[in-house]
């Protein structure tokens, strides 16, 4: 269950956020989830530390990095410098950054794989336009992403990952795929990853994301394939993110 807090929170509304979480966050979402944080780089080190010295169970995630390990790439944040932050997750090719910043699959298969390099879980993003989904290519579209963005990983990575659908149409819209929507696309997604690596499609944890919020999570989490939420907007309130952590 992820919190992408997209590009919001300075380093202190985010120590703030984590204060007031941790009051609201009851122990039987902390035990049954791994609950993941993904502030803005320049909150990174500011949630680390207080993750740290108050002993918090959550995990923190990054929003993105580059596939490089160094080097002359101004304005990039690589690997190391968030593994070196304690950072255990990092959500990659988000539909954001595939569309404003011009990130191709290949690009995201690159992250995906300097992710594992660096021994931090990917939560790699795929997602259909509403135009795709209403011209019918919903399935197609992700089954390119996700062969092309996960090619050449082992079954073993595979497993260990995480993979995000998010409907790009739903995403800060207000409008949420219906739960059966979701369902069958993730479920699609299941299969393609089933073709590839039949040992690692039961074991890839699967995301739903797009406007989810206390009212919708319930009817989402009970779907057979859906293992948990990225959630952007209503992660930015302690209390609605708690409440969603609390689904049925
Ligand atoms: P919203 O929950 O604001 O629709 O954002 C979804 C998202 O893009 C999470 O990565």
């Amino acid at each position: 269950m992820a919190a992408n807090w997209k590009m919001n929170k300075n380093h202190i509304e985010a120590i703030h956020f984590v204060e007031e979480f941790r009051n609201r966050v009851e122990q039987k979402a902390i035990n049954r989830s791994d609950i993941v944080i993904c502030p803005p780089f320049t909150a990174l080190r500011s949630v680390q530390t207080v993750l740290d010295s108050e002993d918090l169970e959550f995990k923190l995630g990054a929003q993105n990095m580059y596939a490089e390990d160094s080097g002359a790439f101004t304005g990039e944040v690589s690997g190391p410098m968030l593994t070196k932050l304690a950072v255990t997750y990092v959500i990659l090719g988000h539909s954001e950054r595939r569309d404003y910043f011009q990130e191709s699959d290949e690009m995201v298969n690159n992250k995906v794989k300097a992710a594992f390099r660096n021994g931090l879980v990917p939560i790699c993003c795929v997602g259909e336009t509403l135009r795709e989904r209403e011209e019918g290519f919903t399935n197609k579209k992700v089954e390119w992403q996700i062969v092309h963005s996960l090619e050449g990983l082992t079954d073993e990575q595979i497993s260990g990952m995480v993979v995000a659908y998010e409907p790009i149409w739903a995403i800060g819209t207000g409008k949420t795929a219906t739960a059966q929507d979701a369902q069958d696309t993730i479920a699609t997604i299941r299969l393609v990853i089933r073709d590839h690596h039949p040992d690692a499609a039961d074991k890839v944890r699967i995301q739903y994301g797009g406007s989810v919020n206390p009212g919708n999570i319930d009817e989402l989490m009970a779907q057979p394939d859906i293992d948990g939420a990225l959630v952007g907007g209503a992660s930015l309130d302690p209390v609605q993110f708690a409440r969603i952590l609390m689904f049925e």
